[in-house]
């Protein structure tokens, strides 16, 4: 087997198998940030990415992808549903997201989380050469740094955790709350999008481990693990430049005329997630035409909302109200080749997302509750010509990067309209006073600083056996 220095383990692998309209099976990119967020750092490094390439049954063998080696891992229909299904988004999930859906327990989904993490752990324990840096991503994994650890004593292992990390009030629901503590304090160094999560994470170490902590690093097992906040971010460069390129920008023309030439258009481009907010900020929509604020003729919604997690039922029941809801406004509100709703459920990739990101007046991004939100960077860094507002939550870790955003708390449904019509009605000037400075501040921050940022910490991290001081 084929052995590298760096090796990235994820649950999900960046291409994902999907069935193509002659019936074969070919790969695309998967969707969602964790991937999003890697694929371009990755490119072109000699490293191995340890993943699972969606479906079932055996592990497919895959091509490198951009120069990466592909390590897929299988899973069984059981552990979709128990390990992916069940522990990570019904009950990690919902909890770690302000429990916005009632987050559900169950020791058959326990067990399948533990299996799982081991399988991941023995797979990247054989592709990792000696020595090597190991970063293991997110919540599906939790357990993965210490398991690996006890297997490969030798290797620095990185853990990063792309979703937010709850209050000790919210975790400590968790009937495992001590084995996932562990399992992450197996890591070298482990990484939140912000400062507060390092903080609810260095707390729940002392009250439920009783370790000596503070919020930079806690003692455990012998050694000194170092804790910190790395927001993550997206290409800025890469972004910037397909949006600027000649096709995209005619292609945004295309899409404003195909969209009957509105005065304004507001985007939205979220997973289909109960986190992202779709019900609150379709009603403020429907409000602000049923009050005659905006009027279907001058300014149209186009939501992208990407089926996700398809098999859970809270995703289920949100994909039924969204439409339902969709469906009525459209029915009350459009016209006859004028729907106050263009509802797109299909993918996009990148070069249409730049286009639609180009065409965007107002950019909503009103999540609930989220670890970052790179579609809100990504619209950033597309508007080269520094126009259009981003209005955006202030419960996404991306509103402490970008204060200069039209921010909302999405759960007020009154200050949602209001602040939607603050942006749509924003002077010119303004909107390009603030859009420059979110611009200046992504091109420093890209993804290449994030990840420098993070590999460096890691590093010096690994020689680090220094008392709590
Ligand atoms: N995305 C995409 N095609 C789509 C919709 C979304 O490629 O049709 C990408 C989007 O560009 C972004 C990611 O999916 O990079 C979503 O990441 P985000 O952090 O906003 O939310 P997440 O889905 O990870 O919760
Ligand atoms: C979020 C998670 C990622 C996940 C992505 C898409 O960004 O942090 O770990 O890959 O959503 O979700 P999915 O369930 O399709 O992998």
């Amino acid at each position: 087997m084929r052995q590298s220095s760096l090796v990235v383990v994820a649950n999900r692998l960046p291409i994902d198998d999907s069935v193509a309209l002659d019936g074969a099976c070919e790969w695309r990119r998967s969707p969602g940030g964790l991937v999003s967020a890697l694929h371009p750092l990755l490119r072109h490094t000699p490293a191995t990415w340890v993943g699972w390439a969606g479906g079932t049954g055996p592990a497919p063998a895959l091509p490198d992808v951009d120069g990466v080696r592909m390590q897929s891992v299988p899973l069984t229909t059981d552990d979709l549903r128990d390990h992916y299904e069940g522990f990570a988004n019904a009950t990690l999930w919902p909890i770690y997201h302000d429990a916005v859906e009632q987050p559900e327990h169950h020791r058959r989904w326990w067990d399948a989380y533990q299996r799982v993490n081991q399988r991941f752990a023995e797979a990247t324990a054989k592709v990792a050469e000696t020595g090597a840096v190991v970063w293991v991503q997110d919540y599906h994994l939790q357990l993965v740094p210490g398991l690996l650890r006890a297997l490969r004593p030798d290797l620095r292992i990185g853990f990063f955790l792309h979703v937010p990390f709850p209050p000790p009030e919210l975790f400590m629901q968790l009937p495992r709350r001590a084995e996932l503590l562990r399992g992450m304090l197996g890591a070298d160094l482990v990484g939140f999008q912000r400062a507060q999560a390092a903080h609810n994470f260095a707390q729940l170490a002392t009250k439920v481990l009783g370790l000596p902590a503070t919020d930079r690093r806690i003692a455990f097992d012998g050694r000194m693990v170092r804790i910190g906040a790395f927001p993550v971010s997206i290409d800025t460069a890469e972004m910037s430049a397909l949006a600027g390129r000649p096709e995209v920008v005619d292609r945004a023309r295309r899409l404003r005329h195909d969209l009957g030439s509105p005065d304004q258009v507001i985007l939205s481009v979220d997973r289909m997630d109960y986190t992202k907010g779709i019900e609150q900020r379709l009603k403020a929509y429907s409000e602000l035409l049923e009050g005659g604020h905006v009027k279907v003729r001058d300014t149209v919604l186009v939501q992208v909302a990407v089926p996700s997690r398809e098999r859970v039922g809270q995703y289920q029941i949100l994909r039924e109200r969204v439409e339902r809801e969709v469906g009525r406004i459209n029915g009350e509100f459009g016209r006859v080749g004028e729907p106050a709703i263009h509802y797109l459920t299909q993918p996009f990739d990148r070069a249409e997302l730049a286009a639609l990101y180009r065409v965007a007046d107002v950019m909503a991004v009103t999540p609930l509750r989220d670890g970052m939100n790179l579609v809100a960077k990504e619209y950033v860094a597309a508007r080269v010509d520094d126009a259009g507002a981003l209005l955006l939550s202030e419960f996404a870790g991306a509103a402490a990067e970008l204060p200069q955003a039209y921010l909302v708390n999405p759960h007020d449904l009154e200050g949602l309209k209001q602040a939607l019509l603050a942006a749509l009605r924003a002077e010119p000037a303004d909107v390009r006073a603030r859009m420059r400075a979110m611009r200046d501040h992504l091109r420093e921050h890209d993804i290449h600083a994030w990840a420098r940022s993070y590999l460096s910490a890691l590093d010096q991290s690994g020689s680090l056996l220094t008392r709590l001081g």
